[in-house]
């Protein structure tokens, strides 16, 4: 048993989680002021967003330096006491690891470009024009082509992200060992781990077209973890979007030594038109959700393990997306956490989420700072699309929804910030703040409260054997979870109307409600009557 398989993790997006000097930015020095309230809510470990030193071409993921920190973030001796503040706390930092590119400002890159022969050039991937043009039609994540042509040495270089993010090359040793010696020089510093941002694209073979999964991918993950975590006690999770049940294990089965987990995405891409992009938009068919969560409930077994979540800084807002983030907010954010958090794997908060906030509407361009959207909305605008359709997916699933500045209170900025926030706060923080969340105790964050506790105290939700039931009902989501003779059901109603009359043939009866979100004190599992996004979870007697 490893500690990562008992935690809850915490997501934090430091540009956004709390300022401390007035410049609109959120900051290490604003974490660590929170920290007190991190621990009421008894999270386990944090994920910590880049706060490198980096351009800011994708808000940090594009680095220029590994080993300092941007000085919007604070300083090193800042970076230093979070650890230490939150290490007392008993609360681990995994740190963002984003070494499959890095910033076209990196000292390596800047070398790189001089000329062909410089020793830096191979540390990324050049290759020849084509006919005068790009050697591939490899896409960039972020519109357009992947490959980005370089005057002064007539070769173009690759970029899955941005232009300014050009990919390393690890299939350069050199380049391998600079990261593993970076990694080192981090977990000296006595962090808990890394997420590792997009993990899954190191092993591309550009030339034959493969960017996911490439062939030396698990040599490279091997590697790593023998250079670099090997006799340490610490979590890595590995960002890996098309990963399946069968990859997965390949990550983490823990006799392979690679990763603790992975990060998968499948259950997030339900909403999109199959085989087109994350822009193309479709309604989420709630029984496709039960079958995707299900399924990897039910195929990682002890062979692997998974995380849990419902969006992070990339992702829109879950209780926006699939909840009602009006009428049903509170009693819709509640059902979402209950349904996760008792399921298996390691869950993750995405900051504000605990609070229930919500995405946020833009009505024009020039509102939005994520690079995605704006390439999109370029691209899009140049192919024909209307303006009104444009903006509708970006308020639909542009990554701005979970960028706004967390609301701690009803003041003017949301006690997020004494300046002006870089990405403005939102009108509902009146409402929806932690002060009101904390005096409140039928808030949702008491929810999460609950819910944490409840995987520290309960074996059950950590290693139970997951079963699906009544698989084809379109709108409840109910399951089991067995442990040693222990039983528990969850049944969720994930639709505003009313369910009735419903019958899990359950032979057992209710022993205790461990949680739910009306309140309710008595329920017949083969009589079910659940309200709106009503979410139960019960103990059956033995
Ligand atoms: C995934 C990160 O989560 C995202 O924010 C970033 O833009 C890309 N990787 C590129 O680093």
């Amino acid at each position: 048993m490893k500690w990562w398989q008992s935690a809850v993790v915490y997501h934090i997006y430091p540009r956004s989680f709390q300022d401390s000097n007035g410049d609109g930015i959120g900051d290490i020095p604003g974490i660590i002021s929170r920290l007190d309230y991190l621990e009421q809510l008894g999270i386990t470990a944090i994920w910590l967003g880049p706060v490198y030193q980096s351009p800011n071409d994708d808000n940090g993921y594009d680095i220029s330096d590994y080993r300092a920190i941007h000085p919007d973030f604070g300083t090193m001796a800042d970076m230093e006491k979070l650890i230490d503040e939150a290490n007392k706390r008993n609360i681990k930092l995994i740190m963002d690891l984003v070494v499959n590119h890095t910033s076209d400002e990196h000292e390596w890159f800047k070398d790189a470009k001089q000329n062909k022969d410089n020793p830096y050039r191979d540390y990324y991937i050049w290759r020849d024009p084509v006919n005068g043009g790009p050697p591939n039609d490899l896409r960039s994540t972020f519109s357009g082509s992947a490959w980005a042509f370089d005057e002064q040495t007539g070769q173009y270089y690759l970029h899955l992200f941005s232009k300014k993010q050009p990919d390393l090359n690890w299939e350069n040793e050199k380049v391998r060992h600079e990261v593993y010696d970076m990694m080192n020089f981090w977990l000296d510093k006595g962090i808990g781990g890394f997420r590792m941002d997009v993990i899954d694209l190191i092993g591309k073979v550009p030339d034959e077209g493969i960017t996911a999964n490439g062939p030396k991918l698990h040599e490279y993950l091997k590697e790593m973890h023998e250079q670099t975590f090997k006799g340490r006690d610490v979590m890595t999770v590995g960002e890996t979007w098309g990963a399946t049940p069968e990859t997965a294990k390949l990550y983490s089965h823990p006799d392979r030594n690679e990763l603790s987990m992975v990060f998968q995405f499948e259950h997030i891409t339900l909403d999109e038109q199959p085989n087109q992009s994350k822009w193309d938009l479709k309604t989420l068919e709630i029984k496709d959700l039960k079958e995707v969560l299900s399924k990897w409930q039910e195929e990682l077994k002890g062979d692997g393990w998974n995380s849990l979540f419902w969006n992070n800084h990339d992702t829109p807002r879950i209780v926006s997306r699939w909840g009602n983030d009006l009428k049903y907010r509170v009693e819709s954010a509640k059902s979402f956490a209950i349904l996760l958090h008792l399921m298996k794997g390691t869950p993750y908060i995405y900051q504000g989420e605990e609070i229930g906030m919500t995405n946020r509407h833009i009505t024009s361009i020039d509102e939005v700072d994520d690079i995605e959207s704006r390439n999109m909305y370029a691209e899009r605008l140049a192919e024909g699309y209307s303006k009104e359709d444009i903006l509708h997916s970006i308020n639909v699933k542009g990554r701005d929804n979970a960028r706004t500045p967390v609301q701690w209170d009803d003041s003017e900025q949301a006690g997020f910030t004494s300046g002006t926030p870089w990405l403005p706060v939102q009108p509902n923080k009146n409402d929806i703040n932690v002060k009101e969340a904390l005096e409140n105790k039928e808030s949702i964050f008491y929810t999460y409260k609950a819910l944490v506790r409840m995987r520290k105290d309960n074996p059950i939700v950590v290693w139970g054997e997951y079963k699906q039931l009544l698989p084809d009902h379109p709108t409840l989501f109910a399951y089991k979870r067995l442990y040693k003779g222990e039983e528990w059901v969850v049944v969720a109603n994930m639709s505003e109307k009313e369910l009735n009359g419903i019958s899990l043939d359950s032979a057992k009866e209710v022993e205790n409600i461990m949680i739910s979100n009306y309140n309710r004190d008595d329920i017949d599992l083969n009589n079910l009557f659940l309200k709106p996004y009503e979410t139960v979870a019960v103990k059956l007697k033995g």
